[in-house]
């Protein structure tokens, strides 16, 4: 196997083979996959076909039990927990389908949190936050709690926060999974369009073909394989 099959040229993230067992239930069973900067991918398959491993593997929060996955050339294998979540905290933003704001925290300290977390002061990372907000529209509700804002609104709150860090990977998982079409397509067009402007790379997940038409390619995993999609159009 050459260095080009395992990571393709100018790819930022890239995994190959990757092999994952729950037990007696195989999630992974082979996949590849391979994202270049500022790329957005959509990865499309039924319930239960390896999506979200697939998603936590590159992302370095699951370690597959065989193959490789490369960063910018670097093998997370080699990377010991706290090098893999410190990737983790400057290089990834992460989208999930619900429940991932803090409850007891306002819109805006929620946005701001990861830029806390990161040493960030206060005021910097408010200010940070609210011109995120501002481009996911949602600057309006920073004194409001989780509690008290709409799905949809929480979902544009979830992607500035993801994105209040400037990160390289955008990972998303069913971002979209617990909103209505309307309100899933205004998070998705808000959540591309901020991406691009940061040359950010997205890793969507979704089983919906009406999300992944934000995307620039699809994959489809079936049975814990990939494999590339032409898109129909
Ligand atoms: N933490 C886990 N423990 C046991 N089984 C798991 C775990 N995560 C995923 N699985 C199993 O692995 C398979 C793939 O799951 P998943 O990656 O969540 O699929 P998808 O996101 O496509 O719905 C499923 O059969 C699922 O039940
Ligand atoms: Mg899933």
């Amino acid at each position: 196997m050459t260095a080009e099959t395992m990571a393709p040229a100018g790819s930022l993230l890239a995994a190959h083979d990757l092999r994952k067992a729950y037990g007696p239930t195989t999630a992974l069973d082979g996949a590849s996959f391979s994202i270049h900067p500022g790329e957005v991918v959509a990865v499309m398959g039924p319930s239960g076909s390896g999506k979200s491993t697939l998603l936590h593997c590159l992302a370095g929060i699951v370690p597959p039990d065989s193959g490789s996955i490369t960063y910018n050339g670097r093998e997370l294998a080699t990377m010991n927990d706290s090098q893999r979540s410190a990737l983790r905290r400057s290089e990834f933003g992460f989208v999930f389908q619900f429940g991932q704001l803090v409850p007891e925290l306002t819109c805006v300290e929620n946005v701001a949190l990861p830029l806390r977390l990161n040493g960030t002061g206060r005021k910097e990372a408010e200010r940070a936050a609210l011109t995120w907000m501002e481009r996911l529209e949602v600057d309006d509700l920073k004194g409001k709690r989780p509690g008290e804002v709409s799905g949809g609104q929480g979902q544009r709150v979830a992607v500035a926060r993801a994105l209040v860090t400037n990160p390289r990977v955008l990972f998303a998982d069913e971002p979209t999974g617990a909103l209505d079409s309307l309100n899933g397509e205004r998070v998705m067009e808000l959540l591309t369009e901020a991406a691009r402007s940061t040359n950010a790379a997205v890793v969507l997940v979704t089983h919906e073909a009406r999300v992944a038409a934000y995307s620039d390619r699809e994959i489809v995993v079936r049975d814990g394989k990939s494999r590339d999609m032409e898109r129909i159009v």
